[in-house]
């Protein structure tokens, strides 16, 4: 499908993409590259200049929000205040003119799906940041739909109650089983939830991928960019050597050797390659003949807890390496020095342009 909004700005450019039931698809990009817009265009409230949206080969197109049996969760889950939670879940059907009977039946069946039949009487204030979101979840589940959507649902929450968040959505997911659409800008969460990633930028889909394949395999220089920590190397082909690629950079004259079997590009034509920072070692295990490690200049050594990054210079070139907490002690204060750092072929990864 395709968004043009009056004025011209194309805020979803083409996007094709099939959810399976029961699938949790994760849209990441960047802010502004169209991922609300096509949540708003699959949840009713906003029109696809162009294309279609089918649910078990039913046309939602033109339905409205509350006749599609999708429900979306904006970015807060604010809850009404002077309510208890067990009217806070009420509250939707009530909307649906639901009778009383029913009503609290529903409510409380959601209630137990998120293990909150015990505080059904509490307000929110009395509930902890981690309950309210449960609440607000159950007063959507209220409503049965086979399509949960969720746009940036733990922007707001403080890290804690982030990292503890994601566990439980993605648990309760699983045990719904229900589809969930979640948009976030956050590559972290989006690694940490998703069954597939669909990585969005400047209103096109650029990749998806199962997670572990987004952040290994990225396929192009924006998702490889985007999902951050990848040494990013422009170089041209010099050589051919039976499935491997030799590609040497254009700056710094790093060499690197690639697996790209019936990759048939010229000798002399560009081409572009990622290497994780995760891949890079520091141990000296390089070839010795140059392929694929580098000699680099230490510019700065971050400590991030449970791991190392080096911030490095090879020649011109920064590139990055990360390595285990447990190198700290011998890299610490390091800075100015010169390492040998290298990397495995089968962790370099031809970039599309
Ligand atoms: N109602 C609107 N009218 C005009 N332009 C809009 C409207 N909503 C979003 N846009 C534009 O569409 C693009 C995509 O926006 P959006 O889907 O909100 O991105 P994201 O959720 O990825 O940050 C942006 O350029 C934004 O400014
Ligand atoms: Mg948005």
């Amino acid at each position: 499908m395709t968004k043009v909004f009056p004025g011209g700005t194309v805020a979803v450019d083409d996007v094709n993409l099939h959810v399976d039931h029961g699938e949790y698809v994760v849209l990441l990009g960047p802010s502004g590259c169209g991922k609300t817009t096509t949540l708003r265009m699959i949840g009713g409230h906003e029109f696809p200049t162009q294309g279609e949206i089918l649910l078990d080969g039913q046309s939602l197109v033109d339905l409205p929000p509350h006749k599609r049996p999708t429900t979306t969760v904006f970015q807060h889950f604010a809850l009404f205040p002077h309510r208890t939670t067990l009217q806070n879940v009420e509250f939707g059907l009530k909307m649906h003119g639901v009778k009383k009977d029913e009503r609290r039946e529903a409510a409380m069946r959601a209630l137990d799906m998120v293990g909150l039949v015990p505080l059904a009487d509490r307000k929110p204030n009395a509930l902890s940041g981690g309950q309210q979101q449960r609440v607000a979840l159950a007063r959507v589940l209220v409503t049965k739909p086979k399509a949960l959507l969720l746009d940036e649902p733990l922007g707001d929450l403080d890290r804690l109650l982030q990292l503890r968040m994601r566990v439980e959505l993605r648990n309760l997911q699983r045990q719904l089983g229900l589809m969930f659409i979640h948009v976030t800008h956050n590559q972290e969460e989006a690694l940490s939830m998703a069954d597939r990633i669909v990585v969005m930028n400047d209103a096109r889909i650029q990749q998806v991928a199962d997670p572990l394949t987004i952040a290994t395999k990225p396929a192009t220089e924006v998702v490889a960019r985007f999902m951050g920590d990848n040494n990013i190397l422009r170089g041209v082909v010099k050589a051919h050597e039976g499935d491997r690629l030799i590609i040497e950079g254009d700056e710094q004259h790093l060499r690197v050797s690639v697996h790209a079997p019936g990759d048939g590009r010229a000798i002399g034509s560009p081409a572009m390659i990622s290497v994780r920072a995760a891949a890079v070692t520091v141990e000296a295990n390089g070839s010795g003949d140059g392929l694929n490690s580098a000699e680099c200049e230490i510019v700065f050594v971050e400590f991030l807890g449970d791991l190392v990054k080096l911030h490095l210079l090879a020649g011109d070139e920064r590139m990055l390496a990360k390595v285990g907490a447990e190198h700290y002690p011998s890299l610490r204060g390091r800075e100015g020095e010169r390492i040998r750092i290298s990397w495995k072929e089968d962790d370099v990864q031809l970039l599309d342009a």
